[in-house]
């Protein structure tokens, strides 16, 4: 994706922030107990933060959480639900925070958005030493038959190329690790996948998918026509056909540690 292509994908959620933050999914607790589990403290800032799914995690874990979003429109739905948690307009480019302020900083989703070459020592910079970076992907569980018929269906704009496990850990094993003047500002990246689900509807699966960056950016008659064939595939599924069920998903962590 050129760079054009990419800002006009990582600013496309704030027209459909209320539905965002309706139908986007939670992330696994393990999930978030593992990202922070060497944290050297209880300062966490959630990078990229939208609409407040990954602070509300956090909080409930403990934390001492701090939200910084660049879009107005999530951030204004963050203040909503969450109106303790403080919350600060902001990129990873840019972070409103001081030197060595925080213990952790995680991205639920967004961390693919940030420009690592200047965000990378942006991040460290707020980092104390020791502290962790984390970034927390969920993915599609496609080991399970009718979820890879979904992933097939969907098109890469709905599933897009870090959205099933196997996909995830290439593409976030190569991510960039942050250097500052050739020197490694962070240890070897480490990889985990914990188990997650969402209790949706096909209805409620449908407008999931379409708060995806790749959906938001589509012309209006093209994404009718993958919303259609995601409808027609999950009324076809004994499993999707009717009612409640678990879309099958994995919460996938990579974590790096500041020396
Ligand atoms: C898929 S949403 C994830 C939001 C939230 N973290 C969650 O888990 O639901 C991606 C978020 O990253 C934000 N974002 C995009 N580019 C960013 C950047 N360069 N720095 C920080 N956040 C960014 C977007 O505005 C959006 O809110």
């Amino acid at each position: 994706m050129g760079q054009d292509d990419r800002r006009r994908h990582s600013s496309s959620f704030g027209a459909a922030a209320t539905a965002y933050a309706e139908h986007r999914p939670d992330y696994a607790r393990d999930a978030v107990r593992w990202a922070l589990a060497h944290a050297p403290g209880r300062r966490v800032l959630d990078l990229g933060a939208g609409t407040g799914k990954l602070t509300a995690g956090l909080r409930s874990a403990g934390v001492d959480v701090s939200a910084v979003e660049p879009d107005p429109a999530m951030l204004a739905e963050l203040r909503r639900a969450l109106p303790d948690v403080r919350a600060l307009p902001g990129n990873a480019e840019a972070i409103p925070l001081p030197d060595a302020s925080v213990d952790a900083v995680v991205a639920g989703n967004a961390m693919h958005w940030f420009d690592m070459a200047v965000a990378g020592p942006e991040i460290a910079r707020v980092l104390a030493p020791g502290g962790t970076l984390a970034g927390l992907w969920n993915v599609l569980d496609d080991r399970v038959d009718w979820v890879a018929g979904l992933a097939r269906v969907s098109g890469s704009a709905a599933v897009g190329p870090r959205d099933t496990p196997a996909a995830w850990r290439v593409e976030t094993a190569r991510m960039h690790v942050p250097t500052d003047g050739g020197v490694a500002r962070f240890e070897a990246p480490e990889q985990a996948e914990f188990p997650h689900g969402q209790r949706r509807t096909a209805e409620s699966l449908v407008a999931t998918l379409a708060t995806r960056a790749g959906m938001l950016v589509m012309p209006a008659p093209e994404r009718d026509a993958t919303l259609g064939r995601i409808r027609a595939f999950l009324a076809s599924r004994p499993e999707t056909a009717a009612g409640e069920f678990t879309l099958p998903m994995l919460t996938c962590v990579l974590r790096l540690r500041r020396r």
